[in-house]
């Protein structure tokens, strides 16, 4: 039996571009032998896994694409969808499986990338360990576990990137593998306020956006940088997003990833700052 629940399927064409853009400068995907990416829990329609698998072609045109739904009739639908759109017997392959948490690749095969995005979002946030240590025990050395929550045309988006361990245990809570980084990415033309990403926060984080937490500072600290450098807006709203994340660095947020992701609405902190396992 997969291991997880069926849950509401919906999706929306493009609303993943965000962290597919990001999964795509992965560092581990040019170097991975065989590249295997995985798409977990892809809903009612195969076209978020599709062009994932569009975009990554271009980094690897190697790209082996594998999703995996819960629900039956998905995998049934998602396989008709190939059809319909002439992809069938693509080369390299994409197929749809049944699978959940523990993520039946084939043997002998791991995948570089597991995205699972807006999937524990409709879970309890106490199965959200369970479920990460389970899908980060299949992910090669050197891959990445991308899960997070993003609104329905994509505009706002956040990420928790997990890695394996090096040495063999992937368990969260020890003291390597686990979670590296989270990834806020939205949309900056008319965008009010930052902390919309509050809405919109991974299962692990939305419920601790609370005053004395450092969620709910890391939202107040986007908002009070995005209203500071309000002048910039007239030069863009990339200039004015660039000096809010330079004045979270400079408040001694752990800002990872440097302008050029910066400039793409984009901000990434250390796992560490958020105080969570
Ligand atoms: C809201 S849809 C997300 C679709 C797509 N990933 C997106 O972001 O647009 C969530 C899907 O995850 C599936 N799902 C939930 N738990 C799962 C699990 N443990 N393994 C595989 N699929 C799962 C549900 O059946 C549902 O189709």
């Amino acid at each position: 039996m997969p291991v997880g629940n069926i849950t509401r399927g919906t999706t929306n064409p493009n609303r993943l571009r965000r962290v597919d853009r990001w999964i795509c400068a992965w560092p581990g995907l040019r170097t991975a032998e065989n590249p295997l990416v995985v798409d977990l829990g892809y809903g009612a329609s195969a076209v978020t896994t599709v062009e994932l698998r569009e975009r990554l072609l271009r980094v690897r045109p190697d790209v082996e694409m594998l999703g995996f739904e819960i629900d039956p009739a998905r995998v049934t639908s998602a396989r008709a969808d190939l059809t319909r759109w002439g992809m069938a017997d693509a080369h390299p392959p994409i197929r749809f499986e049944l699978g959940g948490f523990e993520i039946p690749v084939p043997r002998g095969r791991s995948p570089i990338v597991i995205r699972a995005f807006n999937v524990l979002r409709q879970y309890d946030e106490s199965q959200v360990v369970p479920a990460w240590n389970a899908m980060l025990a299949m992910v090669a050395p050197g891959g990445v576990l991308v899960e997070g929550t993003c609104d329905e045309i994509g505009r706002v988006s956040t990420w928790i990137a997990l890695t394996p361990a090096r040495g063999g245990s992937q368990s969260v809570g020890g003291n390597v593998g686990g979670p590296q980084s989270l990834t806020i990415s939205l949309r900056l033309d008319g965008l009010e306020n930052p902390s919309i990403a509050a809405e919109r926060l991974p299962k692990a984080l939305i419920h601790h956006n609370v005053p004395g937490d450092p969620v709910h500072a890391l939202m107040n600290d986007l908002d009070r940088g995005w209203a500071v450098h309000a002048g910039l807006g007239s030069f863009g709203a990339t200039q004015r997003w660039v000096a809010t994340v330079e004045s979270l660095k400079t408040a001694g947020w752990p800002v990872l990833a440097g302008r050029t992701r910066w400039k793409l609405g984009e901000i990434t902190i250390a796992w560490g700052a958020l105080g969570r396992v």
